[in-house]
């Protein structure tokens, strides 16, 4: 997969750094020339030694070795890399990185470098959630620095929360779009994300659950493969997809409005949860608790996916979600056929599938045939939400690569009829 590419990979201080080393082997495994700068911090959670083993290559740690200085500067480790890989990404590195301070060989690296760097930050949660981190993050992913992750779950401080390392796995595959030639270059695509609010009163609200995770991870994957992004979202924790033009939205109404502002588009992928119905009259004032509660009085709200779906400047490929309780097959093919798209990508969110806020899921992608006349079913593994994301924008290259060549074949069979 990674043949002939070089990786440099940069392991911080953090108790995730031991995840880098399933990391490092699964970059060999994939025939990846491995460099790796093991920080101060670094070494203090793994060895030189087993990262040298790993990378089967001597390791970087000090900018002043006169040795590494003539043989390797770090000038020239930046330059030899196709892809600088931040694993973990700790918030002082990433603090460093956001002001451009080179006080050691990681950070010097870092600002030298003119290649693509991929964070995966690893920190307690509390260290992420600070708006220095969040500010810092902001600064990096506008200057085009690509994230994976964090995940929420355990720490190693005993705590819960968003802060873990992504696993290698997903690591990898982010690695992998990388070195795509970027095959949706010149596609313009929309993905909405996350939940809707519609508001009750100026403080409550009724919503749906979702973490806007799998958005995210679309959004990003379709950056990655050369797409022109425009990521249309409710109100999530996550920060802006690095590379896509982010618009916020609470209500379906605005999320619809911000659609239908952004068409025309070759892709549209309608992941967002959107809210079914929204509330009547939405009171101007906080509704007083004392007697009787409130009646309160709802309408449907429009349907963004079948007004795409349906729309003058529908785009060429229009993918649906679909979460079902029960009966996934029928009701996600009822689905496809009712909102007029080309896919759907059904997933059970019952609670034994325990998918809302994870790091994984178990889809369904369904598909009309290309004569529109039988629909085409195929079941995932469970898998990281980043993997499903991959696997998904795999099938759109695939699907506007053959439209290409259908498209060459018609213009060659038009000059043949021509010249007859
Ligand atoms: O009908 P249901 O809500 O299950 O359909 C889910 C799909 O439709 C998702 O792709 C979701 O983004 C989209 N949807 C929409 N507008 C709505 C409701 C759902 O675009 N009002």
């Amino acid at each position: 997969m990674f043949k002939d590419k070089t990786i440099l990979l940069i392991i911080s201080g953090g108790i995730a750094a031991y995840k880098s080393l399933e990391l490092i082997r699964g970059l060999r495994k994939n025939n990846a020339r491995v460099r790796c700068i093991l920080t101060k911090g670094g070494s203090e959670f793994v060895t030189p030694m087993s990262v040298s083993a790993l990378s089967e290559h001597e390791v970087y740690t000090d900018l002043w070795s006169l040795k590494d200085e003539r043989e390797m500067g770090h000038i020239q480790l930046s330059r030899e890399a196709d892809l600088i890989i931040v694993a973990p990404a700790s918030a002082n590195l990433i603090a460093k990185m956001a002001h451009g301070l080179a006080d050691d060989l990681a950070s010097t690296t870092l600002l030298a470098s003119d290649k693509p760097i991929l964070l995966a930050p690893a920190m307690n949660h509390m260290m992420w959630n600070n708006p220095a981190t969040q500010d810092n993050i902001k600064t990096l992913t506008h200057r085009n620095i690509a994230l994976i992750g964090p995940v929420s779950g355990e720490m190693a401080c005993g705590e819960t929360g968003l802060g873990r390392m992504g696993e290698p796995d997903d690591i990898l595959c982010a690695i992998q779009g990388f070195f795509y030639d970027r095959p949706l270059n010149g596609l313009k695509a929309i993905v909405t994300s996350g939940p809707t609010f519609e508001p009750i009163d100026p403080v409550r609200f009724i919503g749906n659950r979702s973490s806007g995770k799998q958005g995210h991870a679309i959004a990003t994957a379709l950056v990655r493969a050369g797409a022109d992004v425009h990521y249309i979202s409710g109100s999530t924790h996550l920060p802006p997809p690095s590379g896509a033009t982010e618009i916020k939205v609470e209500t379906a109404q605005e999320m619809l409005k911000a659609v239908e502002h952004t068409l025309p588009a070759d892709i549209f992928i309608g992941t967002a949860a959107v809210c079914d119905w929204t509330i009547d009259q939405t009171s101007t004032h906080k509704i007083k608790k004392e007697g009787d509660p409130p009646q309160l009085i709802l309408k449907e709200t429009s349907d963004i996916l079948k007004t795409v779906a349906t729309h003058k400047d529908r785009p060429h490929l229009v993918i649906g979600f679909g979460a079902e309780t029960e009966n996934l097959k029928e009701n996600a093919t009822n689905k496809l056929k009712r909102k007029n798209c080309d896919w759907l990508v059904g997933n059970d969110v019952s609670e034994t599938q325990n998918v809302f806020g994870q790091d994984e899921n178990q889809v369904c992608l369904f598909k009309y045939t290309d004569d529109r006349k039988d629909i085409t079913y195929e079941e995932w593994d469970r898998m990281s939400k980043t993997r499903v994301a991959q696997k998904l924008v795999d099938e759109i290259i695939m699907t506007f690569e053959q439209t290409n060549r259908d498209n060459i074949h018609d213009i060659t069979d038009t000059k043949n009829i021509a010249t007859q």
